[in-house]
């Protein structure tokens, strides 16, 4: 357990090289294993839940040299096909291994992911689709074995376009027998990447970034050299930390199209935004205004990642915002720790209604959760006066050092173990 000592007040803003994403990289480094030879990634966040997937890989048998940001992966010797329960217990998304070992050694035994401080977080839909493409399912004493001795293509109708079971999906149908297609798939930069880095192993895939993706599958996938693309979430977490503490900011390898939503939101509140090659500057307004309304969806739609960030924006803008959370159904618990910093925030099931301040004050809180952390961690470098914000080892699963990335753009904050 650790926490962030914050002294509040002081302009967030500067010059500052976005890191590699979190949500991109961990199914990328799932879908090494249905490469045959090496395969080399750049720009990895340096975050707990990297380090957790490369432990997996090693656990599985794989040779993982690490270097800098630059990760050298061989799994031709891997031994084993077994995710354990606490593993996935501590962290979800080690289920995207399910499909890159079914995809390569045709069996897989994984854990069962329990549910999480933002949601009950179901994998119903990755199971329906496996079943449907060929796979055996049994559960047993919490865990899932899986077998399919033979993976067939199939037309794939998802009920909800989720993140998590496009990229399983995509995992399981690389080496199929025949075209798979994913009707409804999910459209994030994340899916994007996924497919660009199998694409880059010699993976046959069409339509990323739309609602219908088809997959041929090939027999073998070669490895690859690839550049980790920029982590939107964090690129966006600092925009609003600099805009609720008056200071202009100018991110370096971020990209504005795939952070429209989020954009678009921060312009309502009145900040300007220049963009150059592979730059995104933003001066904020001499006061936040809001007065519209807000609906977490899936991409293109306001991404839920960013949703407990603005909402700490949010709380110092002059008028009345309203928040609805679509996509999980427990992700307001930042609100109350934020009302215990003077925020005007009333919460009725997936709606939160955030009423502008005059200003928040330091105060002793608490984050449950990754982005919950970093909402109340943004909130605390705006406030007047000190503040100690619990939860880092949430923080730190998403985000790398950002004690150092908010001291180096002029906050006061320490990190205390
Ligand atoms: C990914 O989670 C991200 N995690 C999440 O980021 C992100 O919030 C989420 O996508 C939505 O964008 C990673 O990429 C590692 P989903 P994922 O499947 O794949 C329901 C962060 O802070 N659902 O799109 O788990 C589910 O319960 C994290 O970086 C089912 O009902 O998201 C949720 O309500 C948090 N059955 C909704 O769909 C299923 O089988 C969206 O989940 C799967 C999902």
């Amino acid at each position: 357990m650790g926490y962030y000592l914050v002294e509040g007040g002081r302009p967030i803003g500067g010059e500052f090289a976005v890191r590699g994403s979190k949500n991109a990289a961990l199914p990328i480094l799932a879908a090494t294993l249905l490469a045959k030879d090496e395969v080399v990634l750049e720009n990895c966040p340096l975050i707990r839940d990297f380090y957790l997937t490369l432990d997996i890989l090693k656990s599985l048998g794989c040779r993982v040299e690490l270097k800098d940001r630059t990760v050298v992966i061989d799994t031709k010797k891997i031994q084993d096909v077994k995710i354990r329960e606490e593993t996935v217990q501590k962290m979800r998304s080690s289920i995207l291994f399910l499909g890159a070992l079914l995809g390569r050694e045709h069996r897989a035994i994984l854990g069962h992911p329990g549910g999480c401080a933002i949601g009950k977080r179901p994998i119903d839909i990755h199971l329906r689709a496996f079943e449907k493409m060929g796979v055996e399912i049994e559960e047993k004493e919490g865990l899932f074995y899986c077998t399919a001795p033979h993976i067939l293509g199939y037309h794939i109708y998802l009920n909800y376009p989720s993140v998590g079971a496009t990229e399983n999906i995509l995992l399981l149908a690389v080496k199929a027998e025949g075209v798979t297609v994913i009707h409804n798939a999910a459209r994030e930069p994340e899916i994007v990447a996924l497919v660009r880095f199998l694409r880059a192993c010699g993976a046959e895939i069409y339509g990323e970034g739309t609602p219908s993706i088809m997959i041929e599958g090939v027999k073998k996938l070669h490895g690859a050299y690839f550049s980790i693309p920029f982590d939107r979430i964090e690129a966006g977490t600092l925009l609003c930390a600099s805009a609720m503490t008056g200071g202009e900011i100018s991110l370096m390898g971020a990209e504005k199209g795939d952070m429209e939503a989020t954009l678009e939101a921060m312009e309502k509140t009145g900040c300007q935004f220049t963009f150059e090659a592979e730059k995104i500057c933003m001066k904020p307004p001499k006061k936040l205004k809001s007065g519209f309304s807000l609906v977490t969806g899936p991409f293109p739609g306001f991404p839920t990642d960013m949703q407990p960030i603005m909402m700490s924006l949010l709380t110092l803008a002059r008028g009345t915002c309203m928040i609805s959370e679509t996509v999980f159904e427990a992700r307001f618990r930042h609100g109350e720790e934020l009302c215990r910093m003077g925020a005007n925030i009333v919460i009725e099931d997936r709606v939160a209604q955030i009423n502008g301040c005059k200003g928040l004050h330091g105060a002793e809180v608490f984050g449950r959760d990754l982005r919950g952390g970093a909402a109340l961690l943004v909130a605390a470098l705006a406030a007047e006066g000190k503040s100690t914000v619990y939860g880092s080892e949430y923080v730190e699963r998403g985000y790398e050092r950002i004690e150092d990335v908010f001291s180096l753009l002029g906050g006061k904050i320490r990190l205390m173990e």
